[in-house]
This record gives structure tokens, C-alpha cells and sequence, in this order.
């Protein structure tokens, strides 16, 4: 039986608002194989990004256990510092995360922070260029992020990310900021070089037509009974 890239079991997170506990992501549990997309919809409020980031560890979890490429990480075990460590490894090296807004660090530029993701991961920073001319930004690499438009800010993104040769690519609503044409073309790139690469795509998203060409489909406004 083949392993998969990531698997997800009672995953549940709740959230204290005064004196309410409001719980949002509750015993979920799902797989995602190699190479293959997910997109996750719902309603605002509905838990996407709390999720996503309790899967890159902006977030901890409640209860549940998460499973990248073989190695556990268990809610709530109070787990060795160096099991620990080599999760937080593990995260930096095969997870990339676009956000809506393109997380840029404005005093490098855009061949920079290219560059920083890739050495972050381990991975040879040398092919930075390359990556930002497959982005078709290529021109741009000198320029600061707050030279840039924000369709050129969110494709640097993607080539920081894909740069670093993730096995796992997390997007939160990567188009939200963006005009129809551009979100469209940003997304094009997105997928072509996902499926290219056979990286792993979990995608948030309000925009039924991103959604409709991931190859499955989690609900999270159904599944919590919004
Ligand atoms: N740090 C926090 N503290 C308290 N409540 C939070 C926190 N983060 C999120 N929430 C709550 O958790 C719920 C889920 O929020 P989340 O941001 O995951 O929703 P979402 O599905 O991504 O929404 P959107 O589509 O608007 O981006 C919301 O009710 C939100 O108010
Ligand atoms: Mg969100």
C-alpha cells in the first residue's frame, strides 16, 4: 500500500471568544496523495485558513494527528524537543505557503527573497532566476516588492515557493487580491507548475472555478454543519 503525502486524522481546533469556546475545525480527517489537489471551501468564518495553518504550524492543534511523508506529529503529546525540531524541519523543507497577499520581505528584492526560501529549504538558491523568469518576472528580479504590481508580488511568491521544491503547497485564497485577468493567469501558472512538479496542492478558496480544477474537494462549511 503507497503512503500518503499527507494524512489527516480527528484533527480539531476551537477557538476561546470571552467566555464561548467556539470549536471550528472539528475531528477531521482526510488523506492527500503525491501530486494530487484539494481544494477546501466554505463559507467565511468556516475554519479554510485555520486550518491550513494549523497543517504549516502557525497554528497547534487541539486534538488529532497530522502526517507528512511518513513523520507524526500528535496534538497535545508533549513529544520530544527533538521530535519536535524535526517536524518544524520537515515543514520548512517540503511545506511552501501563498497567502492572499503576497508575504514578501520588503527589504530584499524579488531575486532575494527567492533566494532566502530556497536556502531556508536546503535547496540551491542558484536557480532563483530561473524560477522568476519561468514566472514570467524575470526582468523584475532587481526590483523591491513595493516596486511591483500585485500580480508580479504574488507571482514571486509562487516562484519562492516552487523554488524551494515543496512536496506540499498550501495556498490561502492565492488570487483573492487579485483582478479576474490576473487572478486567472496567476492561478494557470500555479496549477501548470504544480502538476508539472507533482507537488501536493491544498488550495482555500472562494472562487468555485479555482475550486472545480482541484481534483478533490473538502467542504468545510458542510462539514460543521454551517
Ligand atoms: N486567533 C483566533 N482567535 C479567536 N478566533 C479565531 C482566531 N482565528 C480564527 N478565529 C475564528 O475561527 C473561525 C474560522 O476562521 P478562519 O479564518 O479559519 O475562517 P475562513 O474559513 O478562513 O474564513 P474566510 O473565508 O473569511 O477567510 C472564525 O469564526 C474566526 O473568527
Ligand atoms: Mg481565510
Amino acid at each position: 500500500m503507497t503512503e500518503s503525502l499527507l494524512a489527516v486524522r480527528g484533527l480539531s481546533k476551537q477557538f476561546v471568544s470571552g467566555n464561548e469556546t467556539v470549536p471550528v475545525i472539528e475531528k477531521l480527517s482526510f488523506t492527500l496523495d503525491e501530486g494530487q489537489s484539494l481544494a477546501l471551501t466554505g463559507r467565511s468564518g468556516s475554519g479554510k485558513s485555520t486550518l491550513l495553518n494549523l497543517l504549516c504550524g502557525l497554528a497547534s492543534p487541539d486534538a488529532g494527528t497530522i502526517v507528512l511523508q511518513g513523520l507524526v506529529f500528535e496534538a497535545g503529546s508533549s513529544g520530544a524537543r527533538q521530535k519536535a525540531a524535526a517536524w518544524a524541519s520537515l515543514r520548512r523543507q517540503q511545506i511552501g505557503v501563498v497567502f492572499q497577499e503576497a508575504n514578501l520581505m520588503p527589504a530584499l528584492s524579488l531575486l532575494e527573497n527567492v533566494q532566502f526560501r530556497a536556502q531556508l529549504a536546503g535547496r540551491d538558491p542558484s536557480k532563483s532566476e530561473d524560477w522568476l523568469a519561468r514566472l514570467d518576472i524575470g526582468e523584475l528580479a532587481g526590483r523591491y516588492p513595493d516596486q511591483v504590481s500585485g500580480g508580479q508580488r504574488q507571482r514571486a511568491a509562487l516562484a519562492m515557493v516552487f523554488a524551494m521544491e515543496p512536496a506540499l503547497i498550501l495556498a490561502d485564497e492565492p488570487t483573492g487580491s487579485l483582478d479576474r485577468h490576473t487572478a486567472c493567469e496567476v492561478a494557470g501558472v500555479l496549477f501548470d507548475l504544480q502538476a508539472r512538479h507533482g507537488c501536493g496542492l491544498i488550495l482555500a478558496t472562494h472562487d468555485a472555478e479555482l475550486a472545480a480544477a482541484c481534483q478533490h474537494h473538502l467542504d468545510l462549511g458542510h462539514l460543521s454543519g454551517l
